[in-house]
């Protein structure tokens, strides 16, 4: 019967065996999940206890119209199961998308750590990384203004190791203990569950103009960098401070990083509130189809090393997360590289139930002091056992370790491990004294041994208390693009609040940042100047507590550093258009050679071209052939593409300039700096230029990123949009493109 059905496989059938076996099945993870994988190709429907099911369409009834029969066990187990369908979102980073890989070290690293997975360069560790945002809902927009989340489990030979790390190196608050107030402030508030996904609301700023250790990581999320341009082209960090153990046990302390092949790069604000309308899943499918095409998104793992002699060498805390190390300081080694190369099959699954941990190590890596890890050690496994439902979350299929599991913790909802041994404790006669415990030389995982001889008390490290250097620090390495956006994002987020003395307060506060940034920011608000905040300036003060001694101070960097060029997004990797997205504006008459020469063009830089046109379907191209549309302008607008290019044809042209939706698309690629080339009539879609420039344009560029030319100069004309792709945006138009109406 099977092979009968085999030779009539839908199309349907096709696409599930595809997702079941596409990418490598190459690594240990990949073959352990084989196992569990499911697409029922080929079966029959099926109760959950196995019986055929004849009937999926009616219910049983007494009679054609009678009541339906509680004895029917298909209708409950379906319905019951899908009753109960939904898990509890997470509590922060509930919005996330994931997918699997691997990753290679580039040397042994037994100089700084023993782990394993950090000494063979042939052997390929299996990772699952799954990238989200903190604050808004499972359902929320990829593009809300806010940290992302960059969490990796790496599948070793000796246990689960999760990096579980964020986009941005620092952390709103130094002391776990601040971390329900933080979220409770930036969620929506209590009385009407608004604003969704974003920042800017009372409550958010309400709580940081009173924490002045937040004003570091403010800096960073009212940067671009909270609104990447894809979660493939941001970095990523450990943020706290961990340590490396080598196999003689001595210990130095480690920062992590992840940098990425393809560079860091963000859109604009404006495009990412019109993007969060067009696409809300814009960066989930950014990544899938970027797997699913075969270009493997691609991080270097970097360490930042420092001796545990050099542990007070510095003028902040190395266990405070609201520091970096700047990488003039202590450089950043490239380590390693991840490489992301097939999508889950099951995002419930996978991405949904994987449980990811800051306290999940193995030998070779352990913790520091830094109050905020600590906490967090708490905190996961915590919120997995109501997540998850139990304390049996490790033996879901994305959470198991490749490595074997065995020990006496038994039973709990779900188990599904069939323990044989009579002996469920240790030490034991009975079973051998099995399981048993593993000497170092074994793998044992043996903690290092920090001293510590102190007294107990509810403090923190004296340095914890400047606040502002670092924060100054980022403000100062900004290039004026930058530092006009950060001004942008404070002046939006602070403008859309109701009370008005915690907008003063805030740009108070930003005044021990940087004069001129407060300035700026109460120049966009109406302020007439920056408004005094009244002391103390730190509210995060022990009922009992002397404010005096929590007063923010500013020690002054040793050696002086004014700027660290790792800060600013403008010293990134600019030499690539791979996987950059062009839109080819296009109607009725269209010059189908150009679009022929810039596809191929595009192709071979590794960019792709999709054409846009008013309408779906075919167009009638020039000598009569037809050009497949991709989007209609209604599906679609520039926000979702890198680039746009308006080839000639003098009808494609005269249509596309009569139809407000093609010209509000150039437009707005023009308003947000985007490369734009044109050739022959299509050069009068571009802002700020006719026709009349077409003859100008012979020589290339008619201003930075907008490339131009006669019918026959598509060669260079393509050659020059590659070019201007790579460099991502061109920032000196963006005062001109302000008054492009779009
Ligand atoms: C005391 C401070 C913190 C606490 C108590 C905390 C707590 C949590 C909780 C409860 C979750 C949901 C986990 C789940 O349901 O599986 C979570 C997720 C996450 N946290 Fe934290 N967090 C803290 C700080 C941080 C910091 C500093 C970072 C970055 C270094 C971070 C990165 C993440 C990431 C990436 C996720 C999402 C993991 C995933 O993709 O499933 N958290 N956190």
């Amino acid at each position: 019967m099977a092979t009968k059905r085999s030779a009539k496989r839908t199309k349907r059938d096709k696409v599930t065996d595809h997702n079941v076996t596409n990418g490598n099945v190459t690594n240990d993870k990949l073959r352990a999940l084989e196992g569990f994988r499911e697409s029922g190709a080929d079966e029959m429907l099926t109760t959950n206890q196995g019986t055929r099911i004849n009937d999926n369409q009616n219910s049983l009834k007494a009679g054609a119209r009678g009541p339906s029969l509680l004895e029917d066990f298909i209708l409950r187990e379906k319905i019951t199961h899908f009753d109960h369908e939904r898990i509890p979102e997470r509590v922060v980073h509930a919005r996330g998308v994931a997918a699997h890989g691997y990753f290679r070290v580039y040397e042994p690293l037994s100089r700084l750590t023993k782990a394993k997975f950090l000494q063979d360069p042939g052997a390929k560790t299996p990772v699952f990384v799954r990238f989200s945002t903190v604050a808004g809902s499972r359902g929320s927009s990829d593009l809300a203004r806010d940290v992302r989340g960059f969490a990796v489990k790496f599948y070793t030979e000796e246990g689960n190791f999760d990096l579980v790390g964020n986009n941005m190196p620092v952390f709103f608050i130094q002391d776990a203990v601040k971390f329900p107030d933080l979220i409770h402030a930036v969620k929506p508030e209590p009385r009407h569950e608004m604003p969704q996904a974003a920042s800017a609301h009372d409550t958010f700023w309400d709580f940081i103009s009173l924490m002045p250790e937040s004003m570091h990581m403010i800096m960073w999320v009212m940067s671009d960098r909270a609104i990447p341009r894809s979660l493939r082209m941001m970095e990523g960090f450990g943020v706290h401070t961990f340590r490396f153990v080598d196999d003689r046990g001595a210990s130095r302390f480690v920062k992590f990083h992840w940098k990425p092949l393809l560079g860091v790069h963000s859109v604009l604000w404006d495009e990412a509130q019109k993007i969060s309308g067009k696409d809300p899943d814009f960066h989930r499918r950014d990544l899938w189809e970027a797997i699913e095409g075969g270009a493997y998104p691609e991080w270097e793992l970097g360490v930042q090393v420092i001796e545990e002699a050099d542990e007070h060498a510095f003028d902040f805390d190395l266990l405070d997360p609201t520091k970096i190390v700047p990488e003039e300081l202590v450089p950043v080694q490239r380590v390693g590289r991840l490489t992301l190369d097939r999508n889950p099959d099951n995002f419930f699954a996978e991405t949904e139930q994987v449980a990811f941990h800051p306290g999940h190590i193995v030998p070779g890596i352990d913790f520091t002091d830094d109050p905020l890890l600590q906490g967090r050690l708490f905190s996961y496994t915590d919120t997995q056992l109501i997540r998850l439902g139990g304390p049996n979350f490790h033996e879901i299929p994305i959470n198991r370790p490749v490595a074997p599991v065995h020990n006496n913790q038994r039973d709990g909802y779900m188990r599904q491990a069939i323990n044989t041994s009579r002996a469920s404790y240790e030490p034991n006669t009975i079973a051998g004294g099995c399981p048993f415990q593993a000497g170092a030389q074994m793998g044992g995982f043996v903690s290092y041994p920090e001293r510590i001889a102190d007294a107990k008390a509810r403090r923190r490290g004296e340095k914890f208390f400047d606040h502002f250097s670092q924060a100054t620090l980022f403000w100062k390495s900004q290039s004026a693009t930058e530092q006009d956006h950060i001004v942008q994002a404070l002046r939006f987020e602070l403008g859309k609040l109701e009370t008005a003395a915690i907008r003063e307060r805030m740009v108070g506060m930003l005044a021990n940042v940087d004069r001129g940034l407060a300035e700026q920011v109460a120049a966009g608000l109406g302020l007439p100047a920056i408004p005094n905040v009244e002391p103390p300036l730190n509210r995060s003060i022990p009922a009992d507590g002397n404010p005096k001694d929590f007063e923010p101070r500013r020690s002054k960097p040793t050696p002086a550093l004014e700027r660290s060029a790792a800060l600013s997004m403008a010293n990134t990797v600019k030499d690539t258009a791979k996987t950059r997205k062009v839109a080819i504006l296009a109607a009725d008459g269209v010059d189908t050679a150009a679009i022929d020469a810039m596809k191929k063009a595009l192709a071979a830089a590794g960019a792709m071209a999709k054409v846009v046109a008013p309408r779906g379907g075919t167009l009638s191209g020039t000598r009569g052939i037809k050009v497949p549309v991709d989007f209609s302008l209604l599906t679609v607008g520039s926000v979702l593409f890198d680039a746009v290019f308006v080839p000639g044809g003098t009808e494609s042209v005269k249509a596309l300039t009569a139809d407000a939706m093609a010209v509000l698309f150039v437009n707005e690629a023009y308003k947000h700096c985007k490369a734009l080339a044109a050739t022959g009539e299509g050069i009068a879609m571009v802002p700020n230029h006719t026709g009349a420039d077409r003859g100008r344009a012979k020589g290339g560029t008619l201003e930075e990123g907008i490339v131009a030319g006669g019918d026959g100069d598509i060669a260079r004309v393509a050659a020059e949009l590659v070019k201007a792709l790579a460099r991502h945006r061109a920032w000196s138009r963006e005062a001109k493109g302000q008054l492009v109406p779009a």
